[in-house]
């Protein structure tokens, strides 16, 4: 079993080129089943969500290359529609397989999806998506059964903004006959990052990054090459750790624009955040104006940065309030926290910190990746040698996490213990 240990009280200083985005990268690989050629998607992260996407699409029958962080994969020869189990059960973005296998093949069988436990996730959005397409959806032993005679254009509006509803219809639309027009639709830059590669490969699709996205289908699809966005969350957190620790970091081949509302919440605490075309410059201080924060979908605070935005917080001077409307029980880091000394009281889908009570540290485990990410900042912030268990939480988003710190100062390290 692995390990992180991290002695606490060293500044972040230096600069930090930010690897590409997780959630992109999770659904343009899929997305190239739908070309049926060869594609080369480039600054993918090496992170193990991705490692395990390019195994999935070995099984399915494509032929893959991972190189520093160039894929190639051709889906040409893909015959696979299946796949009710394995590694599609362990991560969430699986879903993706469904919108691509069923555009592509009209009928798929495609596992459950797995993924970080933040409370309730349902996927009835997505079915509802692939219904209004055409499709026949029902669930037997655990897999989603997909089938259509064809796919047609709809016009669907989606009761939440969902992000991974509005990918995988989008996907399943591009392959169908006439217009598919989704209303309500999210607006990630994810979601954009995903558009351009399809329209790249020869889709019709307007109108991302709005809440209206309009789709008219092709007969069919050619290969790409396509390079991912940064990744705005590991971003955010990287600027978050530079604040807690008090040090002065920059952050290279960034979308400054991606973090605005952290950019917003950090200076209100009183940080120094400075955007200078693609690069970042974060000031931290000793001690901060406690604020309140709520997430929101994008362009509003991200559900991903609340749990290390909750670590910082406990350096400000008064109390704090973090309200996640996302993911209304995404709060299993608190009790962590509680174990370094914090004083954080969850009331509903709110977490009320007390700010300036110094952390000790202690052994925590990360529940789930941004959990591990909150307590990496407080293991940075904290008096002592903090241990995480629950790495492979963390490897399922930051590349070589205790490097990227290293790099910037940190004293951090992975053991193995027994
Ligand atoms: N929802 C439904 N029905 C659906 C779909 C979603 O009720 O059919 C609800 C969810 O339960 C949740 C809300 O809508 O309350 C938002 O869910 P969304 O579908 O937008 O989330 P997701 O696509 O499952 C992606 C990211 C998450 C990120 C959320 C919100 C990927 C693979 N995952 O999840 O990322 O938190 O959007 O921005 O893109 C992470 O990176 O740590 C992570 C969890």
């Amino acid at each position: 079993m692995e390990c992180l240990k991290i002695r606490g009280g060293r500044p972040l200083r230096g600069t930090m080129r930010v690897s590409g985005a997780k959630n992109s990268a999770v659904a343009l690989i899929p997305a190239t089943i739908l070309a049926s050629a060869p594609c080369v998607i480039e600054n993918l992260p090496r992170i193990s969500d991705v490692l395990r996407w390019t195994d999935i699409m070995e099984e399915l029958g494509a032929t893959v290359s991972f190189e520093g962080s160039t894929l190639h994969v051709d889906t040409s020869q893909l015959t696979l529609h299946e796949i009710p189990n394995g590694n599609v059960k362990k991560m969430r973005a699986s879903y993706y397989l469904m919108g691509a296998l069923l555009g592509r093949f009209k009928r798929c069988v495609v596992g459950l999806p797995g993924g970080c436990d933040l409370g309730p996730r349902p996927i009835d959005l997505h079915m509802k998506g692939f219904e209004a397409l055409g499709a026949k959806v029902h669930v037997e032993h655990g897999a989603v059964h997909l089938v259509a005679d064809e796919l047609r254009g709809a016009r669907i509006y989606l009761d939440i903004a969902s992000v991974g509803a509005t990918i995988n219809i989008m996907l399943a639309a591009t392959l169908a006959k006439g217009q598919t027009i989704i209303e309500n639709a999210a607006k990630e830059p994810e979601i954009i990052d995903v558009a351009t590669l399809l329209n790249a490969m020869g889709a019709r699709i307007k109108g991302v990054g709005t809440d209206v996205i309009r789709i008219e289908g092709v007969e069919e699809l050619h290969g790409c090459v396509h390079s991912i966005i940064p990744d705005r969350i590991v971003t955010g957190t990287l600027m978050i750790a530079a604040a807690a620790s008090g040090g002065e970091i920059i952050l290279d081949q960034v979308i400054p624009a991606h973090v605005d509302s952290l950019i917003a919440k950090l200076r209100e605490m009183g940080a120094v955040v400075e955007e200078n075309g693609e690069q970042i410059r974060v000031v931290g201080k000793d001690s901060y104006q406690p604020i309140d924060v709520k997430t929101q979908v994008y362009p509003g605070f991200p559900t991903d940065l609340q749990q290390p935005m909750t670590a910082l917080l406990l350096k400000a001077e008064g109390t704090s309030m973090v309200t996640d409307i996302i993911y209304g029980s995404r709060f299993k880091h608190i009790d962590e926290l509680r174990l370094m000394g914090a004083n954080i009281k969850v009331e509903g889908r709110s977490a009320i910190i007390e700010g300036s009570v110094p952390l000790q540290s202690a052994k925590v485990t990360a529940t789930d990746l941004r959990a591990g990410a909150c307590l990496v900042v407080a293991g940075l912030m904290s008096h002592g040698v903090t241990q995480i268990m629950g790495v492979e939480h963390i490897d399922r988003g930051y590349e070589n996490i205790e490097g990227m710190l290293q790099e910037l100062g940190a004293d951090v390290w992975r053991e193995v213990i027994e």
